[in-house]
């Protein structure tokens, strides 16, 4: 198994990619902490994964942040893993973007994100270990449309990961991402814009529907020792809509 002995946070693991995430580490020997705004969500998904447990966080809110970060090093004594998979996928029309909407998804996907890479990366650093795992998306090259807000927060993820791997590899630390292409989760089968899961199939080269099961593999072999060879990479998983 590729994470035996290796502890793991997953962020926004109450629910779709990050549980598959969540599910697949563990599955590889990892320690998982299924991290999530949505408490009850959070403690449902780690009951069903050996070893695993739930903790409840707004990942925008430094001092949870710091919170979840002391709490594991207590529980577990270090983080070698950690996954930034919690954001908001929030299908709006450029029309209906005002400036608190704008922040809004800053505050979560892009914020939060940096949030969680500062405090984990300097626990890390004190261990010599890491791997940390950004979930980008294909959009920051697609242009989809009704997710300005969200395009650039992820683009700030994908600028924020490849500098991150710059400065912290001298420390043991590798920081990569995955970018999924569409994929049926929870959140994205609640939102309206469940048929463009069609349009999106005709571009792909492998002609199905996306799902979470899709991504989590990608994520666990970079969250593994053996891509320590590779980091600043983004890796894409969208059945071939893409190419880079
Ligand atoms: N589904 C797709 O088509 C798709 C495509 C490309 C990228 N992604 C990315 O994959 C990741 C997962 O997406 P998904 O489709 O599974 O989303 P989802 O909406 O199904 O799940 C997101 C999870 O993040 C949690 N979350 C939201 N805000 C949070 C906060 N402030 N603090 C902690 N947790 C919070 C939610 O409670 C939820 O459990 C996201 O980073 C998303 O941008 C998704």
């Amino acid at each position: 198994m590729k994470l035996e002995g290796r502890v793991a946070i997953v962020t926004g693991a109450a629910q779709g990619i990050g549980q598959a995430i969540a599910g697949k580490l563990a599955a590889e020997g990892a320690t998982v902490v299924v991290a999530d705004i949505n408490g009850a969500g959070a403690a449902k998904v780690a009951a069903a994964i050996p070893g695993a447990s739930a903790y409840t966080i707004d990942i925008a809110d430094e001092a949870q942040v710091k919170g979840l970060v002391a709490d594991t090093v207590a529980k577990h004594g270090k983080i070698d893993v950690l996954v930034n998979d919690a954001a908001i996928v929030p299908y709006k029309e450029w029309d209906d973007i005002d400036f608190a909407e704008w922040r809004r998804i800053m505050a979560v996907n892009l914020d939060g994100t940096f949030l969680m890479c500062r405090h984990v990366s300097d626990e890390m650093r004190t261990k010599g270990y890491g791997r940390i795992v950004n979930i980008c998306s294909n959009v920051i090259v697609a242009g989809t449309p009704n997710l300005a807000h969200y395009a650039a927060s992820k683009g700030g993820v994908f600028g924020l990961t490849r500098v991150l791997a710059t400065e912290l590899g001298k420390y043991g630390i590798t920081a990569n991402q995955v970018a999924p292409g569409l994929t049926a989760s929870e959140g994205v089968m609640a939102g309206k814009f469940v048929e463009s899961f069609d349009f999106v199939q005709m571009l792909q080269s492998i002609p199905r529907r996306g799902v979470p099961a899709d991504i989590a593999p990608a994520v666990a072999f970079l969250a593994s020792e053996e891509s320590g060879w590779i980091t600043g990479q983004m890796l894409v998983a969208d059945g071939g809509h893409t190419r880079h």
